[in-house]
């Protein structure tokens, strides 16, 4: 079979959420995915998951009209479905409009993320890079991404979606040298809107009840108060009190 050729929007998406973009595009193929619409719907629900994408391509052999039903409609009125996203229309950047890039840590970014570091007082709030870096290797719904500003690596966030309304953000990290710059407002506002445009309604993260920076800075993009964790953490929530 030919490799199809994807528009530049889909060919971009690829290159910025996945570690092996010639693969992705291998398995679209694959699938017999060779136009732009049912592979922006592919790629639209998975959200950078790899394991979602594998999912959603094998739902898409299954049925592909219920995948483009899932990724363009949502039951908001009375339980019909509401058009609310044409896949016919390029996909969403990923962080550009917020000034920033997101790139999957590739083996090769992987010991430049490790060695990205906070300041020497905020070492007891959070783990280390590695270990949440160990943790995604063993939970492939798990989504680690490299912060990019002006094509520097800056920082390192991983989120997770639990289900279709419920994302967690595991982490969100500027190194030390590039913070109070903006980098970790711009990196929270585009993950954000990139979990809210694909119909994730509620984000939890938490924190150590000592990080005075964080309780305000998340405050400040509306997360509010939602339980404290037996470890101490706080769990703070933008959006309704949905279970994971
Ligand atoms: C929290 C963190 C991600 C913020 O990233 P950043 O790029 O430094 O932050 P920004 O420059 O985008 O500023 C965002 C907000 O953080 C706060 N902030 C940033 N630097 C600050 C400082 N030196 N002192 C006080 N507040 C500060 C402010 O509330 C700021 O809001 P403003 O833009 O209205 O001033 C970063 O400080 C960090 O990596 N901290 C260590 C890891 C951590 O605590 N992660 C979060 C909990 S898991």
């Amino acid at each position: 079979m030919n490799t199809p050729r994807f528009a530049h929007d889909i060919v971009h998406h690829i290159r910025h959420h996945f570690e092996d973009p010639a693969r992705i595009i291998e398995v679209l193929s694959d699938a017999g995915i060779s136009d732009n619409r049912p592979a922006r719907a592919v790629l639209y629900l998975a959200g950078g998951s790899i394991s979602m994408f594998e999912h959603y391509v094998r739902e898409a052999k299954r049925d592909i009209y219920d995948v483009l039903l899932w990724a363009e409609y949502e039951d908001k009125i009375d339980g019909h479905p509401v058009k609310l996203r044409d896949m016919n229309n390029p996909l969403a950047g990923s962080g550009a409009e917020h000034g920033i890039d997101f790139q999957p840590v590739s083996n090769a970014l992987r010991s430049d993320v490790e060695s990205l570091g906070v300041y020497e007082h905020q070492q007891s709030f959070i783990a280390s890079n590695r270990r949440l870096l160990d943790q995604a290797s063993a939970e492939p719904a798990m989504v680690p991404q490299a912060i990019f500003g002006g094509g520097v690596l800056v920082g390192f966030v991983m989120h997770e979606i639990h289900n279709p309304r419920v994302a967690s953000i595991h982490r969100l990290m500027i190194d030390a040298p590039h913070q109070s710059k903006g980098y970790g407002r711009r990196a929270m506002l585009a993950l954000m809107q990139e979990l809210t445009d694909r119909g994730i309604e509620t984000i939890y993260l938490s924190f150590r009840p000592e990080n005075d920076v964080a309780r305000s800075f998340f405050s400040s993009l509306n997360f509010v108060h939602e339980t404290d964790e037996e470890d101490g953490e706080v769990v703070y929530r933008h959006g309704p009190s949905l279970p994971l």
